[in-house]
């Protein structure tokens, strides 16, 4: 297959000069606030893609599951941090194993959670580097900026575990109302952490990585004073919330599913062949508004089952069936989980195609 007419659908298409773009351009933003950049790699979980994040200077890459650093590590990434609360020996067990061929570290904000890794890598007489996870606002994991003093000390008694730094990740822009705010949260996420990472210190805690990082909130929250590390990771890709949130434009999408008008059983109503199997049900940021754009349409998917995306078609606008749209989707990363290959292309030729090799690994 040469030409994007020629696919079956639905299939993922990843617009390569679009990547490219959005790649050097997130790299160049690193280099000049002075931050290692450490994408999350988990966005498109795709070794070949990750070492084109490498090659434009990022120092390493963020993962979220044990399954997931497996999988780079195979394909030899050699400095992976797992930017996740990871809890039990099991998981300590195959952590221990991976860390034997690379530079590994994970997030933690318990001390029953880091305990059950430090066990593993004690017995071993090792250790395994940790980041606390500290909540800057989002407050889905993480301990409070004002319990982080006295979890960092318990964590540095705890056998098996080495403190390298603290994270926390600012998930809440997904929710705020416009670019101003995000620029409050982000450079409050900076704040929060630096000042946290200042207190560690006044109290001989020993904090050297002080990691920040989504895609909204990236360019603000990595220029503040003591942050030395950003993991943006949906930036490759962009969807159809980071437009809506203001972070990029349609344009920098580098994602979208090739789609066909399977019925039009209504003139307001067309049922395309991409529903949550292809798409995930994951809404629309910041506010909900259907599941997915429909390039050069101002029609949207309204609602989605298993196999069916059914289009609410605006006034003045027609579908066939047979005919093939490219839809944006809300949310790239989920999407990246759900198939076994994506289909590089520039403009309409098609230049190959990528395994998603780490997709689907949960545990
Ligand atoms: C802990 C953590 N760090 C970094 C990221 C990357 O953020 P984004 O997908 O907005 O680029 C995520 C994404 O969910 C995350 O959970």
């Amino acid at each position: 297959v040469t030409a994007l007419d020629e696919l079956d659908t639905p299939s993922v298409i990843v617009d390569l000069d679009v990547l490219e773009r959005n790649i050097s351009r997130m790299a160049d933003r690193a280099r000049a606030a002075g931050v290692r950049l450490r994408p999350h790699a988990k966005t498109h979980k795709v070794p070949e893609l990750g070492r084109l994040q490498l090659a434009a200077g990022a120092t390493g890459i963020s993962l979220a599951k044990t399954g997931e650093a497996e999988v780079f590590a195979e394909a030899g990434f050699d400095d992976i941090f797992l930017a996740y609360p990871i809890v039990g020996a099991g998981k300590g067990r195959r952590l221990l194993a991976l860390s034997d061929r690379l530079r590994l570290a994970v997030g933690v904000d318990s001390i029953e959670g880091a305990a059950s890794l430090g066990s593993v890598f004690h017995a071993a007489r090792r250790r395994i580097d940790v980041l606390l996870k500290v909540d800057c606002g989002y407050h889905r994991v993480g301990v409070a900026p004002e319990r982080a003093v006295e979890t960092a000390r318990r964590l540095t008694d705890l056998p098996g575990i080495a403190l390298r730094g603290i994270f926390t990740h600012a998930g809440h822009a997904y929710l705020a109302a416009s670019p101003a705010d995000i620029a409050a949260i982000a450079k409050q996420e900076g704040e929060i952490l630096a000042a946290t990472a200042d207190l560690l210190r006044s109290e001989g805690l020993p904090v050297g990585e002080v990691s920040v990082g989504s895609t909204p909130t990236a360019r603000v929250a990595m220029s503040v004073a003591g942050v030395t590390e950003c993991r943006p990771g949906n930036y490759v890709y962009h969807d159809g919330s980071q437009v809506s949130l203001g972070t990029c434009e349609i344009e920098d999408c580098a994602m979208t599913v090739i789609a066909t008008v399977v019925s039009v059983p209504a003139a307001d109503r067309a049922v395309l062949d991409c529903g949550s199997k292809t798409l995930s049900s994951d809404p629309l940021r910041p506010r909900p508004g259907g599941h997915g754009g429909i390039l050069g349409r101002t029609s949207r998917i309204e609602s989605l089952s298993e196999e069916h995306g059914v289009v609410r078609v605006e006034p003045g606008e027609t579908f066939r069936v047979g005919e093939r749209v490219r839809v944006l989707p809300n949310h790239a990363c989920v999407v990246s989980n759900l198939h076994d290959r994506i289909i590089l292309a520039r403009g309409d030729r098609v230049e190959g195609d990528w395994t998603v090799a780490a997709r689907g690994r949960v545990r």
